[in-house]
């Protein structure tokens, strides 16, 4: 196998978990390593110098506890450089890469020499993908490292050319590493990635179902619940491919604006609801899905910008004489709806659209119980195209600490198909007073 001899001995599968934009970051990367396989992310999913050196430090961190843990080194992880003149911080993030040694880096759209003598001078390595073999030569030309053949099929920015005819074409004039990207998702793809003379798999929607990946959760199960037919219904549905994003993005910072429609401004989270791009989600993935393993801590009053008070009725409780864990659902479901029902205009009846729940968790750190009432608090953490994700903090009146914290997901859907439809701008503005970093 050509690949760089800094590879061996590094990786259980021949696989790169590939950047995604708004869904890619530091949970996946480790995920990934932990798995044995590269992971990966772009620079631009942290939109400051500050944001990339901060997710760089976690992932140093993480990969030298992985690297204790196992007592052998951890897969490289690689970060994605967008090489093109609407990148206006490249400089810095190049800077930030070198001062980490960021051990792979993974650029777009251009292959430039200095850059790839930059990177070669700290050590580290650069993997430039292409979708023809024009492309190939002047990366080849650069002094790049690997090849990403980006072939028809692939998530976000695809290529046109038969994966066949790529890798057989580069093959010709190129012996270093090569990777095919585009609709794999099994491994019989990977194996088959090999036979047909590719080092290693690169694969990127195959990773969105999964519980690291920061996209929406009605993203997810959409691409969880696709089929091959599927193809391309995404960039209709989430605004077109993720270049295009980066290039809205740099021009919205270039503006002193923030990102557009839907960028969220969730959790602690880059990634934006609606926002993610995907120009094929035709694909049967297998994943399963599973819940976030860390256990939410309970919450203060000052989370959140809403409360209600609802009051408990005497048979909530259960027989240990406490609130049964179902009223808490019931509870928190009342609190969302009275909320629509008085600031979105929420009319379940008549109303064209309707939001339906399609997730919903709690974890409970006090008891609650009749005849005290609860205090309510609500935040949005995700605002996507049309989904929203609140978090919920159920009080005990005086009390600052959540008793129970729930998560909740609404879709907004219409009425009779059950297809889920954008929310409406005015209910957006109305939103807007609900979102709140936590
Ligand atoms: C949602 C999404 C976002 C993406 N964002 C980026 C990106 O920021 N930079 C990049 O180089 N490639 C990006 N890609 C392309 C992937 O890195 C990779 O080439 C592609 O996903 C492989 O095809 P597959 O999705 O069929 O596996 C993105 C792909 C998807 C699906």
């Amino acid at each position: 196998m050509p690949l760089p001899p800094s590879f061996e001995g590094r990786l259980r599968l021949p696989v790169i978990a590939a950047p995604m934009f708004l869904a890619s970051g530091p949970e996946m990367v480790l995920a990934c390593c932990r798995a044995g396989i590269v992971g990966s992310f772009p620079a631009k999913n942290r939109r400051t110098r500050e944001g990339l050196d901060e997710w760089l430090t976690v992932i140093g961190e993480g990969l030298a506890a992985i690297e204790a843990g196992t007592g052998r080194p951890a897969p490289h992880f690689g970060v994605n450089l967008i090489v093109h003149r609407s990148n206006d911080v490249l400089q810095e993030e190049l800077e930030v890469i070198t001062r980490h040694r960021v051990p792979l880096v993974i650029t777009s759209l251009g292959a430039v020499p200095e850059l790839v003598g930059a990177v070669h001078d700290y050590g580290g390595l650069v993997f430039h993908d292409v979708i023809n073999l024009r492309h190939a030569a002047k990366a080849i030309e650069a002094g790049v490292d690997g090849l990403i053949a980006v072939a028809a099929g692939a998530g976000g920015h695809t290529g046109k050319a038969s994966p066949f005819a790529l890798v057989n074409e580069i093959r010709e004039v190129f012996d270093g590493a090569l990777m095919l990207s585009g609709a794999m998702s099994t491994g019989g793809d990977v194996a088959a990635a090999q036979v047909m003379g590719a080092d290693l798999a690169y694969l990127g929607t195959r990773f969105i179902g999964t519980a690291e990946c920061r996209s929406p959760e009605d993203y997810k199960t959409m691409i969880l619940d696709s089929r091959q037919r599927a193809h391309g219904m995404a960039r209709h549905l989430v605004g077109g491919s993720w270049c295009r994003q980066h290039h809205r993005h740099s021009a919205h910072r270039r503006s002193g604006r923030q990102a557009g429609g839907g960028i969220s401004r969730g959790a602690g989270s880059a990634a934006g609801p609606g926002a993610c791009a995907c120009s094929h989600t035709g694909k049967r993935t297998g994943h399963r899905r599973r819940q976030p393993m860390t256990r939410p801590q309970p919450s203060a009053r000052a989370d959140y910008p809403f409360f209600t008070r609802l009051h408990t009725r005497w048979d909530d409780n259960d027989i240990y004489g406490h609130l049964n864990n179902t009223v808490h659902y019931k509870l928190m479901d009342t609190a969302v709806n009275g909320w629509l029902l008085d600031h979105v205009g929420l009319d379940p009846h008549h109303g064209a659209t309707i939001y339906l729940v399609v997730e919903t968790g709690c974890s409970y750190f006090a008891e609650l119980g009749y005849p005290a009432p609860v205090d309510v608090g609500l935040r949005v953490t995700r605002l996507g195209s049309s989904s929203v994700t609140y978090d919920i903090g159920l009080f005990a009146p005086g009390s600052d600490s959540a008793a129970a914290r729930g998560s909740f997901v609404h879709v907004h859907v219409d009425r009779h198909t059950h297809r889920p439809e954008p929310i409406a701008d005015a209910a957006r503005s109305a939103y807007e007073a609900l979102v709140k970093d936590g």
